[in-house]
């Protein structure tokens, strides 16, 4: 199957010490050489982050401008961030859509300008609690998915993060069988929907709750390539161990 991806998602969180000290311990990390890994640190320490750590890491951001840069107080552009050496993106991501309020439509559009600038993207689809408990899991995660389909170039630098919503720093981390079934349907979305070429080749990750004592389970399952880890991946040996558990 397609090459194991890990992301680090490391949130709002950290300090110019912290970081220091995680890029140290990543720096002399063993990892398996067959896996991609990407860090996404804060936009403010990315320079930090692309100046001291190793080349075997890429870097991400967690998010970034619909278009070009300009009279946009607050936001960071694509350019900026290929700027500074960085490779890929987070969007859609859980707490930018139910915290922040960032829509379907509007996440898109981002994705489709990253791309078309030549970002990779990790594209974030899952369902709340509550949708799950409506048996509507995968009515939400197909509407997700349509509105990248719908606008995007192509899925040669997209990665798919499944990340249930209840999964996310909850704790509650879903079973193996629970992700496998819905990465599954995710697959065959994309080969009724954009092409069976695009379903098999494309990466379909798992984030919520992933850590050093879940992540070889999870990762045993077929249609698992990989993990977005958010908590996790703020300690360094611990997502060495997430990365080392390829199968
Ligand atoms: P946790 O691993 O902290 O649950 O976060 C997952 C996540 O949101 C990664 O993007």
């Amino acid at each position: 199957s397609a090459k194991f991806f890990v992301g680090g998602n490391w949130k709002c969180n950290g300090t110019k010490d912290s970081i220091s000290k995680l890029i140290n311990d990543l720096n002399s990390a063993k990892l398996e050489p067959d896996v991609d890994v990407v860090v996404a640190p804060p936009f403010v320490y990315i320079d930090q982050v692309k100046s001291s750590i190793t080349d075997r890491i890429e870097i991400s951001a967690q998010n970034s401008w619909v278009g070009k840069g300009g009279a946009f107080t607050g936001e960071i552009s694509v350019e900026q961030l290929k700027d500074l050496g960085v490779k890929w993106v987070i969007l859609g991501h859980s707490e930018r859509r139910h915290v922040i309020g960032e829509k379907d439509e509007f996440i898109g559009k981002k994705a489709a300008y990253a791309l078309s600038e030549g970002l990779g993207v990790i594209a974030c689809i899952g369902e709340l609690l509550e949708d799950r408990e409506a048996g509507k899991t995968f009515d939400v995660v197909f509407e997700q998915l349509k509105a990248y389909a719908d606008v995007v170039p192509s899925w040669d630098n997209i990665v798919i993060a499944y990340e249930p919503v209840w999964a996310i720093g909850t704790g509650k981390v879903a079973t193996p069988q629970q992700a496998q079934e819905v990465h599954v349907a995710i697959r065959d979305w994309l080969k009724k929907n954009v092409s069976p070429e695009v379903a098999s080749k494309t990466r379909v990750i798992y984030g919520g709750s992933v850590n050093g004592g879940n992540s070889a389970e999870l990762a045993k399952e077929e249609d698992i390539d990989g993990f977005l880890v958010g908590g996790a991946s703020l300690k360094g040996p611990e997502f060495a161990t997430i990365i080392n558990s390829v199968t």
